[in-house]
């Protein structure tokens, strides 16, 4: 069985991210948002499959703690999939979603897999977690729905504890350093056409379906300010937090929490082209926030990019909702 090596994984999920965004730009239509969600929820539904092939297997159940927590995936997903569907399907006006043939296929012979080998089970299982929360990252941050981009923003907010309790049952199970072991070719094959499959370029965007006003620039600093202090954290919106940086003659706005464990970015620093955070030493390049260097624990994730202008001398940025 070949190994993909780390950096072919970070390369997809880079650009099934990048690739998200560049969907949620293109303003889907409503119908566009409808297919999103069930794309969604058929993953969620893989990953629910997957942690109870797991909960089947006495030797890893044989510990209460990973036991406790499976359970708490399971819960989570299976409780949170019926109120994202309730929440969707007011909004989007759905009425029901059903498993295609050759999804289901896909999905019986992934979970297949994880049956009869709990090691690749748990790879899967991680592997399709990270999948399902990089769509629902580039959700929360660019969808130009309101109800979509706050279904996203929940189910993001989980990824790194469930991420975490995979990685301890693969080490209870003796997978050293899960982290950096790298896919299976095989699993890694078996997955993608899920996650793939149903991913085209929306429709002709005015499908009739309610719409949002355009979201608002607004100003959070100048390009000299931001020359003298190197980088500058901005509150836009309510609540968002974000890091603003010069690259490459203009500037790039990006989320500010860390995505290894949500310490903030402007507590790190910039070398060259470089951003790194304080909390674990994860590294991003400043021009895309794509990791060049994972943490000394656990891994980060592609930074969510901000939409930003410069004007005048003056640095704009705008947020979905
Ligand atoms: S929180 Fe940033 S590296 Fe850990």
């Amino acid at each position: 069985m070949s190994q993909i090596p780390r950096e072919k994984i970070d390369e997809f999920e880079f650009a099934l991210y990048e690739s998200w965004v560049e969907w949620f730009r293109r303003e889907p239509g409503i119908n566009g948002y409808r297919r999103f969600i069930n794309q969604k929820l058929v993953e969620e539904m893989t990953v629910i499959q997957l942690v109870r092939a797991a909960i089947g297997r006495p030797e890893l159940m044989g510990d209460p703690d990973i036991y406790h927590k499976m359970g708490w995936i399971v819960d989570w997903h299976e409780s949170s999939l019926y109120r994202r569907w309730f929440v969707a399907s007011r909004s989007l006006g759905l009425n029901g979603y059903k498993l295609d043939k050759k999804r289901a296929e896909l999905l019986d012979s992934v979970v297949g897999t994880a049956k009869g080998d709990i090691k690749r089970g748990l790879l899967l299982l991680r592997t399709a977690l990270k999948y399902v929360h990089t769509g629902y990252r580039a959700a929360a941050y660019w969808a130009n729905n309101r109800h979509i981009a706050q279904l996203a923003y929940m189910a993001y907010m989980r990824e790194e504890d469930e991420i975490k309790v995979v990685d301890d049952a693969l080490q209870f199970m003796g997978v050293a350093r899960p982290d950096r072991a790298g896919m299976d070719m095989l699993d890694f094959n078996t997955l993608v056409p899920i996650f793939f499959d149903f991913f085209q370029p929306p429709e002709a965007a005015d499908d009739g379906g309610p719409k949002l006003e355009a979201p608002e620039w607004e100003r959070v600093a100048t390009v000299d300010e931001l020359r003298q202090l190197g980088k500058k954290m901005a509150v836009v919106g309510l609540w968002r937090e974000v890091l603003l940086v010069p690259v490459d003659g203009g500037v790039a706005a990006y989320e500010n929490w860390c995505t290894h464990e949500r310490d903030p970015l402007h507590y790190g620093y910039i070398q060259g082209k470089q951003l790194i955070c304080l909390g674990h030493h994860a590294t991003f390049d400043v021009r895309t926030g794509r990791v060049i260097l994972h943490p000394n624990h656990g891994e980060a994730r592609v930074l969510p990019k901000y939409q930003v202008k410069v004007e005048g001398g003056v640095v704009y940025v705008r947020v979905p909702w």
